[in-house]
This record gives structure tokens, sequence and C-alpha cells, in this order.
């Protein structure tokens, strides 16, 4: 059984994303980020404030806007206004769910499509859906397919079950590993809360993608021996013995379907630092193509 380090791969992501800044600023020009959380919950302070962390690590310039859970939906799209505006700004991500009040489908469709690293506005769902080039992908399933090919790990023709339909995993991922080309041309499955007999579907896959939301919900029935096991979960389960009072477990049972993996996640360090990696990478391909310049110049002569 191979683990799959997303902590290493993730560095390698981060590494190509410093020398295509220095790229980029070796032209003048500098990527920014703007994230922005509405209300006070505690997971997605913890990812706000470490994509703020990896954006100062890099370099690239980062506005963290925290914003309290009484906003209304109309300063909310004020705030995203003046983003889109923002010449230095060209990236931006409202971190998601927002508090119930808020539409999040109305607030999606605000962001400028050339902005939306995130890769949630419809504009960007359709290139993925058309195979077009240009869009943005979202960073989960970018970082997913990612960890597949720095592994040697075949998509072409391989069987894949994603279990989840959600907007930010499930769909874009399903999309992505269908889609012609290398790293794609899978036959994809996606599974979800209503599938009949969910473990037997499951068992069909040569690749078994976990992204449901609930801690360890697939077990030794839903994998079959030889499969290769991508734990998207990351939930916090009450532990009194830790030092914060949780512990982080995935959507993977680890320990009783390690054994019989050719090789799997773990929880955390597998799937997590990668979703990071990919939307500094997804930042600066937007200041790239907003500003004109290819960054495929960079890999093809080394040169910056
Ligand atoms: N919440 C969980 N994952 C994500 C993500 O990739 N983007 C945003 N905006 N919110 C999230």
């Amino acid at each position: 059984m191979q683990l799959i380090d997303g902590k290493a791969v993730s560095s390698s992501v981060l590494e190509d994303c410093r020398a295509q800044i220095e790229f980029l600023s070796n032209r003048g020009c500098s990527p920014g980020l703007a994230v922005v959380l509405v209300g006070d919950d505690p997971a997605s302070r913890a990812y706000v404030r470490s994509k703020e962390r990896t954006c100062h690590e890099l370099g690239i310039h980062s506005v963290k806007m925290e914003l309290s859970a009484e906003t209304t939906q109309d300063e909310l799209l004020g705030i995203i206004a003046s983003l889109n505006q923002d010449e230095d700004v060209d990236g931006i991500l409202v971190q998601s769910p927002p508090p119930a009040h808020i539409d999040e489908r109305a607030i999606i469709l605000a962001i400028d499509p050339s902005k939306d690293v995130d890769g949630f506005h419809p504009v960007n769902v359709a290139k993925l859906a058309l195979e077009e080039p240009g869009g943005f992908v979202p960073c989960t399933p970018l970082g997913c397919q990612r960890l597949l090919g720095h592994y040697g790990i075949e998509t072409r023709g391989r069987r894949v079950v994603v279990v989840g339909r959600s907007m930010i995993v499930g769909k874009p991922l399903a999309m992505l590993l269908m889609a012609r080309g290398d790293l794609g041309d899978a036959t994809v499955t996606v599974a979800h809360s209503r599938t009949d007999d969910l473990p037997g579907v499951c068992l069909d896959a040569d690749i078994l993608v976990a992204a449901v939301g609930i801690p360890e919900f697939i077990g030794k029935d839903h994998v079959k021996e030889g499969a290769v096991v991508i734990d998207v979960g990351i939930n916090r389960v009450e532990d009194k013995g830790a030092k914060k009072g949780y512990r982080l477990v995935g959507d993977v049972n680890f320990d009783e379907v390690a054994s019989r993996c050719r090789a799997i996640t773990p929880v955390p360090g597998g799937v997590g630092p990668m979703t990071i990696a990919m939307l500094m990478s997804n930042t600066v391909k937007a200041c790239a193509q907003r500003r004109g310049i290819d960054l495929a110049d960079l890999t093809e002569t080394g040169l910056s």
C-alpha cells in the first residue's frame, strides 16, 4: 500500500507557483487574492487563515475580509463589486458555506468570471463541461487530479466512482476525470446519498473518491482489493483526549481500508494541502491571463 503524500505534492505545486510568480514579477505583475469570510464558523476561519498564510509565503498580495455573520446580501454584493474593480486583485474567493440568509448563487454570479479562482461561476462550470481551456476548475478536484498524476496512477479507461455530487467537489471532479486527455478519459460514476446498493457501486471502482462529508463513512465493504482511494473529507470529531478537543478524520475509515488499497490519501495530509496549493496556482493563472501573459513561455524556455 502506498501512502499518497499531499504535503509533498503540494510543496512541488507551490514551487512551480514561485517560479511563475517570479516570471510575472519580471514582467511587472504581481498576483493578488481576496478571500472573504462571512460569519465565524471555526473550520472556515482556519481555512481562510491558512490561505492567507500561504499567500504570504509565496509573496501573493492577500486581502482577507472577515465579515460579521450579520452582513447583508447587499453589503456582500457591494464588496464583490469593488473587488471586481480592484486592479490589485486577480482572484476572489468567498468561503463556502455562507450564513443561511445569504444567497450563495447570487454571490457566485456576481464574481467576475476572470477572477473566479474557485471555478464556481457558471461561465467556468460551462468551460469545464465543454472542455474549453482558459476557465477555472475548482481547487479540490484539481488537487485530486494532480495527486493521481504525480503518483502515475492511470485514469484512462479506468472506472472511477465519486461518492458525493457537490458543486465544489463531486460534479467538477467527475467532469475533469471524464474529459478527453491525459489524467482524464476515465469511466466515471457519480454516487450519492440516494444511490441504491452504494457498496456494490463502490466495489466496481479502480479509483474511489469519497466526498460526502460523513466521518469514516466508507469502509472495507466499499473498497475493491487493489483500488486507489482518495479521501476528500475533513471532518472534526470530538476527542476529549486531543488538545483542541477534536481530531480530524476523513470520509474513509482508513484503518479498515488501507491494507486492501494500492494507494490511499491520509487525513490530514492528503487532499487538504492540495486544495490550497491549487488555489495559489489558479490565482497565478488568473493574474497571467488578465494581463495577457502566457505562462507556457516559462515552461517552454525555462527563462524568466
Ligand atoms: N469551502 C470548502 N471548500 C471550499 C473551496 O474550495 N472554496 C470555497 N470558496 N469554499 C470552500
